[in-house]
């Protein structure tokens, strides 16, 4: 085997090679009947909301065959903005909730043991019918709340996507509250929250073909910097970004 001078390397290896039976010798927060991690994130009082429409006429269906044949990363993008429309099926598709009962969430995309460690935060600059912004997908409404429409912004998240932005239309800011897996799995939870993430990034990346977008995932970002942009950081943070935009061509 490979020597390492960097025992960090394997520390961190362990994270994603966990043995199951180990859930076996401890007892879980969920076992210990500790209060139940809340399910989704609430807006705060006061909040610009915007109800997001659950239909969508005017998007034309590919065949998942087309979509994941034509899916690449896309860095570059046509000066065109998104309509409404285009940008809420990215979220439909991506981040919705179908059903939940205490403790178990249903949504697009699987999640370990229905635990749903995600939410979903997404910078509008190219889309039409809806200001420029940064705001948070409030996923059991299907709504938006807005959390910042500063001037500053653009530069800020160019900033926090380590100079990534690239004239993208949209970027989509996916975060991890482990608490709500933890509670479940313990610290067998960490590699499962970090898959749920690429879900998410997957189906994004397909959703964006459909609507003549190309994606790019980025985890080369700078956490501290998202995390005080959405204004979070310990207890959630962001664990992977996507930026959206239009095909050149
Ligand atoms: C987990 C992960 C992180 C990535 N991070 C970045 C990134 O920070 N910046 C970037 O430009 N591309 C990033 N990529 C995109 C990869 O570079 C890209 O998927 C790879 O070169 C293969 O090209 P393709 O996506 O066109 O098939 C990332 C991809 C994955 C799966």
């Amino acid at each position: 085997m490979k020597e390492y001078v960097n025992n960090e390397i394997m520390r961190n290896r362990k994270t994603i090679k966990e043995d199951w039976r180990e859930l076996r010798q401890i007892q879980t927060d969920r076992q210990l009947n500790l209060e139940r991690p809340v399910m989704f994130k609430q807006p705060k009082e006061g909040s610009k909301i915007t109800q997001l429409q659950k239909e969508f006429p005017n998007i034309k269906q590919k065949t998942l065959t087309e979509c994941i044949k034509h899916r690449r990363s896309l860095r570059f993008y046509k000066d065109q903005k998104l309509t409404l429309e285009e940008m809420t099926y990215l979220l439909w598709e991506t981040s919705r909730v179908d059903a939940f009962k205490p403790g178990v969430t249903f949504r697009t995309i699987p999640t370990a043991g229905a635990t749903n460690s995600m939410e979903t935060y997404v910078y509008l600059t190219k889309v039409e019918g809806i200001d420029r912004g940064l705001y948070h997908y409030i996923q059991d409404k299907h709504q938006l709340e807005l959390l910042s429409d500063s001037d500053e912004l653009e530069e800020k998240v160019d900033q926090a996507l380590y100079g990534q932005l690239r004239g993208a239309a949209v970027v989509f800011f996916f975060t991890a509250t482990p608490y709500r897996t933890e509670y479940k799995y313990a610290h067998l939870s960490h590699k499962m929250i970090a898959m749920e993430a690429g879900h998410a990034g997957q189906n994004v990346s397909l959703a964006a073909e459909v609507i003549d977008c190309g994606a790019v995932m980025m985890a080369a970002y700078i956490q501290a910097y998202c995390d005080e942009l959405i204004g979070i950081g310990d207890d959630e943070f962001v664990t992977y970004v996507a930026a959206v935009g239009k095909k050149q061509a």
